[in-house]
C-alpha cells in the first residue's frame, strides 16, 4: 500500500510545511495537520473496499500516515458501538440520540485511538522512551500502548488524577510521577525533558499524530451513519483534540466525495462551569483563550486550564455553526445517572456534561428535536470510582421485619 500522506502543515500558518517522512513534534510551539492526496485515498479507498476490512481503526489506514513498511503497535481490533438511546431521546424531549460508546474501547477510553498511533509513529522513527503530561486517560493509554510496543513510557499526572489512571500506568511498567499542578503546569517540564533529550514529548498536539489516531473516531461515526452525518454533535472538551480531529475527519471525507448528507455536523464543545476557558473565549469572541485560574472539576479529563489548540477549537465550532458551552459541574452525577438508569450505559463524568448541553441547547431552541444528535461517551465511568454511593445498611445478625422494610424501600 503506497503512503497517501503529502506533508505537515502549520496549524496557525498554512504556508509553513514539514517533510512527513520524518518524526515531526510543532512548528514553532504551534501544532501540525497531516496533508493528504486525497484523489489518491479515494481512489484506493473506496466504500467496498472499507467494508471488507476487520473493524478496527487501521481500517482506515490510507487517511492515516503510516504506510505498509510501518508496523501498527495495536490492542484492538473492534469498533466503539454507536448506541440508540430512545429512551432517554423521549425523556430529553428529542427524536434522535445516540451515544457513541467509547468507554468500550481497550483501555476503556478514547485516548487509544490517539496512543495507538503515536506509539506506532514514535517507535518506527526510532523512539525508545515516550513522555506526556495527562490527566488520566491518556497517561493510562500511553503507559498500555508503550508496554505492547516494547518501549518506556514516563507520565506526569496531577496527585489526584482517578486511582484507576494512576494503576493503568503502575501494571503497565511506565515511570508515573505526581504532581502538585495542573496539566498546563506538567506540561511544560514534559517539554524541558525533551529539549533535554531525555524522551520524546508526546502530549496533546505536541506530536502531530495523536490528532490523526483520533480522527479515526470521526471516520468510524460518518461510517457508522452510512456517510450521513448527524446533525449536532456534543463532545466534553479539555483540550480539545477529539473535537478538532472529528471535523478535519469530516472535511477529508467531503472532500473526497464520500459523503451522502447535504450538511455537516454542528460541533458543540461542552466543559464544567468549573474550567471552561473555551467557553468564555467564544462568548467574547476570541480566538485564543485564557487561562482558567483555579480550574475544579471531577469530570479529570476535562480539567484543562489552556489547550494548545485552542485556536484550533474555536475555529473548529465556528466554521461547524456550532458553539462552546458550559455546565453546572455540581449536576454532573445526576447527569450520569439519567443515562444509567435511562439507559443501561454508564457514561463518564466528562460525557455527563453533553446531557446538561442537550437540556440548556433545547430550552434555548438552539437544538430542534427532530435532529440527529450523537454525544460522545469518552470513557468508561467505572475508571472514576472511588467512595461507594451512600445506600441503606442491612444488619443480618437480625431478623429482617419485612414490613417495614417493605414500607421504607418500596
Ligand atoms: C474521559 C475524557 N473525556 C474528554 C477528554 C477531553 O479530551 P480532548 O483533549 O479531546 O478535549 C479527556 C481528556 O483527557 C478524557 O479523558
Amino acid at each position: 500500500m503506497a503512503r497517501f500522506i503529502t506533508h505537515f502543515q502549520s496549524a496557525i500558518d498554512p504556508s509553513i510545511e514539514l517533510p512527513a517522512d520524518q518524526l515531526q513534534t510543532m512548528h514553532d510551539n504551534r501544532p501540525l495537520w497531516s496533508r493528504y492526496d486525497l484523489d489518491g485515498v479515494a481512489g484506493a479507498m473506496s466504500k467496498s473496499v472499507l467494508a471488507a476490512r476487520r473493524p478496527d481503526m487501521w481500517r482506515y489506514r490510507e487517511l492515516l500516515p503510516v504506510g505498509d513498511e510501518i508496523e501498527p503497535v495495536s490492542l484492538n481490533k473492534f469498533m466503539s458501538p454507536m448506541i440508540k438511546c430512545s429512551r432517554l431521546a423521549e425523556q430529553s424531549g428529542v427524536r434522535h440520540l445516540w451515544i457513541k460508546d467509547e468507554s468500550q474501547l481497550p483501555t476503556c477510553s478514547f485516548k487509544c485511538r490517539g496512543l495507538s498511533l503515536a506509539v506506532t509513529m514514535a517507535r518506527h522513527f526510532g523512539q525508545t522512551r515516550i513522555a506526556m503530561a495527562s490527566n488520566g486517560n491518556a497517561g493510562g493509554a500511553m503507559a498500555m500502548y508503550a508496554a505492547r510496543g516494547g518501549i518506556e513510557s514516563v507520565c506526569f499526572m496531577p496527585h489526584d488524577t482517578p486511582v484507576a489512571n494512576r494503576s493503568e500506568c503502575y501494571f503497565a511498567g511506565a515511570k508515573l510521577f505526581e504532581t502538585n499542578g495542573l496539566i498546563d503546569q506538567s506540561g511544560k517540564r514534559i517539554r524541558e525533558g525533551h529539549d533535554r533529550g531525555l524522551w520524546f514529548d508526546i502530549s496533546t498536539l505536541k506530536e502531530p499524530y495523536r490528532l490523526e489516531g483520533k480522527k479515526t473516531m470521526g471516520l468510524e461515526l460518518a461510517e457508522q451513519f452510512d456517510w450521513k452525518l448527524p446533525d449536532v454533535i456534543l463532545y466534553p472538551t479539555g483540550g480539545g483534540t477529539a473535537l478538532i480531529a472529528m471535523w478535519k475527519a469530516f472535511k477529508e471525507l467531503e472532500e473526497m466525495g464520500f459523503l451522502e448528507s447535504q450538511t455537516m455536523p454542528r460541533m458543540y464543545a461542552v466543559q464544567s462551569d468549573g474550567c471552561c476557558p473555551l467557553v468564555t473565549a467564544f462568548d467574547n469572541g476570541d480566538r485564543f483563550a485564557k487561562r482558567h485560574e483555579n480550574a475544579c472539576t471531577i469530570a479529570s479529563g476535562i480539567r484543562v486550564p489552556t489547550a494548545l489548540g485552542d485556536f484550533m477549537v474555536l475555529d473548529t465550532l465556528r466554521e461547524s455553526g456550532g458553539a462552546a458551552l458550559a455546565v453546572e459541574e455540581s449536576r454532573l452525577r445526576e447527569w450520569q445517572k439519567t443515562v444509567a438508569s435511562a439507559e443501561g450505559v454508564m457514561i463518564c463524568p466528562e460525557a455527563a456534561t453533553c446531557i446538561g448541553a442537550l437540556e440548556k441547547l433545547l430550552a434555548e431552541k438552539v437544538i430542534d428535536p427532530k435532529e440527529r444528535i450523537v454525544i460522545i461517551n469518552t470513557a468508561a465511568a467505572q475508571k472514576y470510582f472511588g467512595d461507594a454511593p451512600q445506600v441503606p445498611f442491612i444488619d443480618l445478625s437480625e431478623p429482617t421485619d419485612w414490613a417495614a422494610f417493605e414500607a421504607e424501600h418500596f
